[in-house]
């Protein structure tokens, strides 16, 4: 049966959203926008919805899910303590693109958590998400909305096919603001851990007088039984079907030059800044944009758009790791499998 469609791209009558909450409330499945990517939600507490998630996306069950929260009485309800270091960054950045790891209350399912002791938390900015919460009256566990290994969804077009008949209700608010996934850390003795790179910066978190500590894997390979804090870091991700490579150097004209040699003799998409789009001589070119963030908006899209061309290999100009390239270069390097050439 198909999901039944919510058009909230010109609409803001929250009003319509008391039917998708209603069906979270009996513990069936939401596809609904937040300012990140889409999500997939269902009730947290109901560890039968929870389960309905991984079957959709057809994820390890080890890999745990991230509970977006309405207000503040819903975190006191989800965990045991909010320490001073996160409480200054719920104060900073949230509501937005920032999830924080607690140690997790009994109530919380060990389905959600993957059977760890702590939970992910996020307080989401986007308005649909936070009144399809508010009217959920739970919180609501959701992944990005995408099936496993592929790219997070951030336009509904892009993610119809692989999910319609697999949720309940489909809330379409056009595409998202952000992008890339939000930032997942964990506070240890006063360090902030970046576990997962996003929209909040180790740079914003550094300038609140917080230290904080990037995990080499987020950048690196993970090797098989290696110590990770984050169960996602395991598992293959954001990747098209085509072979990817990811280009980059701090001099333009050497990553241009570059991208030129590779491609001849091929049939090859390259995704490029507008500024470097004249510069190949490649009929196959998708424009990133010019800033980090008209990059973070359009990358998941344009990767999967890029896999339509069914070219033999999709090259890609990388970006400066820092601010939110660091959080582009880190979804980047997964979607090329680590085919990465840095000159
Ligand atoms: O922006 C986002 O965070 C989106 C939107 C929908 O809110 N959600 C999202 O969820 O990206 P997901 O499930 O695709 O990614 C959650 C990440 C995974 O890498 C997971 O391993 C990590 O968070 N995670 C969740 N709970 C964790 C925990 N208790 N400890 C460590 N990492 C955790
Ligand atoms: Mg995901």
């Amino acid at each position: 049966m198909k999901s039944k469609y919510i058009n909230f791209k010109k609409n803001n009558n929250f009003e319509e959203l008391k039917a998708p909450a209603e069906a979270i409330k009996q513990g069936k499945l939401v596809l609904f926008p937040t300012e990140t990517v889409y999500g997939i939600g269902a009730n947290a507490l109901n560890e039968e919805a929870v389960k309905k998630i991984y079957i959709a996306k057809g994820r390890a069950s080890d890999n745990p899910l991230i509970a977006h929260i309405s207000h503040m009485e819903m975190l006191e309800q989800l965990v045991e303590k909010v320490g001073k270091v996160e409480k200054t960054l719920i104060e900073n950045f949230w509501p937005g693109p920032l999830t924080i790891i607690f140690k997790k209350k009994k109530i919380v399912p060990d389905i959600i958590t993957g059977g760890l002791d702590t939970v992910a938390i996020r307080m989401p900015s986007n308005q649909i998400a936070r009144k399809l919460i508010e009217y959920s009256n739970c919180p609501i566990a959701a992944p990005s909305a995408n099936i496993s290994g592929k790219p997070s969804g951030t336009l509904v077009e892009d993610i119809i096919e692989e999910l319609d008949g697999k949720v309940e209700y489909i809330i379409d608010s056009g595409k998202v603001d952000i992008g890339i996934e939000s930032t997942v850390i964990r506070v240890q003795d006063g360090v902030v851990h970046i576990l997962r790179p996003g929209k909040i910066t180790p740079e914003d978190i550094q300038a609140l007088k917080i230290p904080v500590h990037i995990e080499k894997q987020i950048l690196g390979k993970y090797k098989e039984g290696e110590k990770i804090l984050s169960p996602g870091i395991k598992y293959k991700h954001y990747s098209p079907n085509t072979k990817c490579v990811l280009i980059y150097s701090k001099d333009n004209d050497k990553m241009v030059q570059k991208i030129n040699e590779l491609s001849q003799n091929k049939n090859v998409v390259v995704l490029c800044k507008t500024k470097n789009l004249e510069k190949y001589n490649i009929s196959n070119k998708l424009n990133m944009g010019n800033s980090l963030e008209e990059i973070s908006k359009n990358i998941f899209t344009l990767l999967r758009k890029a896999d339509t061309y069914k070219a033999d290999l999709i090259l890609i100009e990388g970006v400066e790791k820092i601010g939110l390239g660091l959080a582009i270069m880190n979804r980047l390097i997964r979607a090329c499998a680590h085919d990465y050439i840095e000159i």
